[in-house]
């Protein structure tokens, strides 16, 4: 009878610690496939920063990529990306992103190119419909801030909830400074990506 007993008790146990084990699976892996952190990086300043914030918010870093690359010659770049804004060329991705419907929160970064949003950024906002998605912009400048950047993310998705982004400064690749991400500096970085993603309802449980 006690034998009996004692089998029930642990069955008890098991089945329900399964289920609550299962629930916290299905949870965690909910919010990470509902967060996605695409970002343009050339000098990698921004991929760092990408990084960070997949660290504290979970969900899936993308690395856009472009049908064909720009030149890594920097007076090159400057002058292609002047000419495709003046123009509106939107340059092809090579990225593809296949499951954007089950995507709610992207969390966009890239360089301040020109003070603008860079083109292959606005390719991407062109290319999917983002209507009802939460977009949260992130960005590395050389010290002149983010420019017309950020409005431009407002006007392009109209129908998207645009949440408060984040900026720093990164590289001055004019002066022939490529990577400050670093060190101090990305110590100093993680704290506000911290208090950030914190003030905007966007942290993983785990650090709070
Ligand atoms: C084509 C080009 C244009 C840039 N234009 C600006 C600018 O207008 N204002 C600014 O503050 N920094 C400008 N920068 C500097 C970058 O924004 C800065 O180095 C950034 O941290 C680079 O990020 P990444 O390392 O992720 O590529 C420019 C850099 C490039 C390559």
């Amino acid at each position: 009878m006690y034998q009996n007993f004692c089998f029930l008790l642990s069955f008890l146990f098991m089945a329900t610690s399964c289920a609550f084990s299962q629930e916290q699976a299905s949870l965690s892996s909910k919010i990470d496939q509902n967060i996605s952190i695409v970002f343009l990086s050339r000098t990698k300043n921004t991929k760092v920063l990408a990084e960070i914030i997949h660290d504290q918010a979970g969900g899936t870093l993308v690395d856009l990529e472009l049908e064909n690359p720009y030149p890594q010659n920097y007076r090159a770049i400057v002058e292609q990306v002047a000419r495709e804004n003046e123009t509106g060329f939107l340059p092809p991705l090579k990225t593809k992103i296949e499951n954007m419907d089950q995507i709610d929160v992207i969390f966009i970064g890239f360089p301040t190119w020109g003070m603008q949003l860079p083109p292959p950024i606005k390719s991407f906002l062109n290319q999917y419909d983002l209507s009802g998605k939460t977009i949260v912009p992130f960005n590395t400048n050389g010290g002149y801030g983010i420019g017309k950047s950020f409005e431009t993310i407002k006007q392009l998705c109209p129908n998207s909830k645009i949440l408060d982004g984040y900026s720093t400064k990164g590289g001055e690749e004019i002066y022939g400074i490529l990577f400050v991400m670093e060190g101090e500096k990305e110590k100093r970085v993680r704290v506000e990506v911290q208090n950030w993603l914190g003030k905007i309802g966007l942290i993983k449980h785990a650090e709070n």
